[in-house]
């Protein structure tokens, strides 16, 4: 299905201080000044939701967490919760990043249980698969990405807002990109196990496709067909960077 408008999200990872405000609000001016068709969010980390949540108030950029705890409240030393981020002033919230299941070991139904607990707080999930290059090299990764789909995505999702992102683990930070080919052969798979999951409620969220997205390759991945967005790690660091991307859409 082809998606009119799309949805780029930067994730910024762990990096950002208060200085680097001073992109997002460089990333806001520039789309007063010339306002996307698209939808474009800014994933800082967690300590600069609320200030950036005020300093982009009333513009077009949303804002989203990077992760959320699968319970609303409780003795979680450390955690943050989807109820906290949505007070903090996020939107959105990534679940399930590569770098969460490879390093603090979160499983499909670790996910599912956070995107229950994001929608339950009124927050649009991102919920990220992706195969590692082991399981692409062994042909692995329509299976490997469809068993993630299926056990990532909780019953609620059929009826609420939210997104996919497919990020091949080999594609994060290389400057290695799938073929548009593959990208596409993924992102069919990721829509037939939406389905497959959620019937009708998998028919539209869109699918993201993340990894070595860079202003100059962003014009022809988001052209593929089920490609519905973009979730942008290293370049969404920089507002020129970032704006490079959402022109292209
Ligand atoms: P890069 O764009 O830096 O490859 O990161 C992709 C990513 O992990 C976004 O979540």
């Amino acid at each position: 299905m082809k998606q009119s408008v799309k949805l780029i999200a930067g994730n910024w990872k762990m990096n950002g201080l208060s200085a680097s405000l001073a992109e997002a609000k460089a990333l806001r001016e520039a789309l007063d000044g010339e306002p996307s068709a698209h939808r474009v969010a800014l994933c800082p980390p967690a300590t600069l939701i609320a200030q950036m949540a005020w300093a982009l108030r009333g513009g077009a950029v949303e804002i989203g967490g990077q992760d959320c705890h699968a319970k609303a409240s409780g003795a979680f030393t450390g955690s943050v919760s989807a109820p906290m981020l949505k007070d903090a002033g996020a939107g959105l919230v990534i679940v399930g990043h590569s770098e969460r299941r490879q390093g603090f070991g979160e499983t499909d139904a670790d996910v599912a249980a956070k995107t229950e607990a994001a929608i339950a707080a009124g927050l649009e999930p991102i919920v990220c698969v992706g195969e590692t290059l082991d399981q692409r090299e062994a042909g692995k990764a329509v299976e490997v990405v469809r068993a993630q789909v299926l056990g990532s995505l909780p019953d609620s999702a059929g009826t609420a807002a939210f997104a996919v992102a497919y990020e091949p683990v080999w594609a994060i930070g290389t400057g290695l990109t799938p073929t548009l080919e593959q990208i596409e052969e993924v992102h069919r798979a990721v829509r037939a196990a939406m389905v497959e999951r959620l019937g009708q409620g998998g028919e539209t969220a869109p699918i993201l496709y993340g990894g070595s997205v860079k202003p100059d390759n962003a014009r022809d991945i988001l052209a593929v067909p089920e490609v519905g967005g973009a979730l942008v790690g290293g370049a969404s660091l920089k507002a020129a960077d970032f704006l490079g991307i959402v022109r292209a859409a």
